[in-house]
């Protein structure tokens, strides 16, 4: 069912259950005899998980945005030549937690940079390099927020520099991610991720079934 080498990505507003998601999904693909393997952005190489811990520490004004634009995509660089595309190219699929939505959603949407420069950078820098399928989890900020910093100050990760942002810019990222799933909805499923895990992952698990049905067809 399908071609046998897919690249899916995973977005949606902090804490909407992305993370847990991706494993899922990678489970789920190997247990149907569809090797896969789980990544993330920023991240995904040695070099990347270095700048994702400079993005993603200290306080909001620690970067320009102009910087942070182009710090997200020379992680993206990395991640795509390095593991994305020879990866693909050895027929094992990639679930990464995150991809350019996010920087059209937070650098976009929520920081108010030019959609269209953020497009060009990706594709001078990265190339004309798109998920096959973006599955957006969709979910109330608020809600996601509250579950996002619980996890970590719980954790005591340091990676909230996104969370400290208002309610007011993570509604712009939901909108966004809603947007561009509405612009090229060919590349994207919706999925409500309000409701008891179980249920948000039988809800992805479905799409992800019928879109590979329609890739095959
Ligand atoms: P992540 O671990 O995905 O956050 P969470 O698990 O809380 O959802 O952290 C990544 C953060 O980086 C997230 O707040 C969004 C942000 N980000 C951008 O602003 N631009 C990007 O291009 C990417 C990939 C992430």
């Amino acid at each position: 069912m399908g071609k046998a080498a897919s690249f899916y990505a995973v977005e949606g507003v902090d804490g909407c259950g992305k993370s847990g998601m991706v494993g899922h999904i990678v489970a789920h693909l190997n247990d149907g005899g569809y090797p896969a393997i789980a990544t993330r952005e920023p991240g995904g190489t040695p070099q990347g998980e270095k700048l994702r811990s400079l993005l993603l520490s200290g306080t909001d004004d620690a970067w320009d945005q102009q910087s942070e634009l182009l710090l997200m995509t020379a992680a993206r660089v990395e991640h795509v030549r390095r593991v994305v595309l020879p990866t693909l190219e050895r027929g094992i699929s990639i679930v990464s937690d995150r991809y350019v939505g996010s920087t059209i959603a937070y650098q976009g949407a929520g920081r108010g940079m030019s959609e269209d420069y953020i497009r060009f950078l990706h594709k001078e820098a990265v190339g004309d390099v798109w998920p096959d399928l973006v599955i957006v989890l969709d979910l109330d900020p608020a809600i996601g927020l509250a579950r996002s910093k619980k996890r970590l100050s719980a954790d005591a990760i340091d990676e909230g520099r996104f969370e400290t942002l208002d309610l007011d810019f993570h509604h712009r990222i939901r909108r966004s991610y809603l947007d561009q799933a509405t612009r090229d909805p060919d590349r994207h499923v919706v999925i409500d991720a309000l409701g008891t895990p179980e249920e948000v992952r039988a809800r992805v698990i479905e799409a992800i079934t019928l879109w590979r049905t329609r890739q095959a067809r």
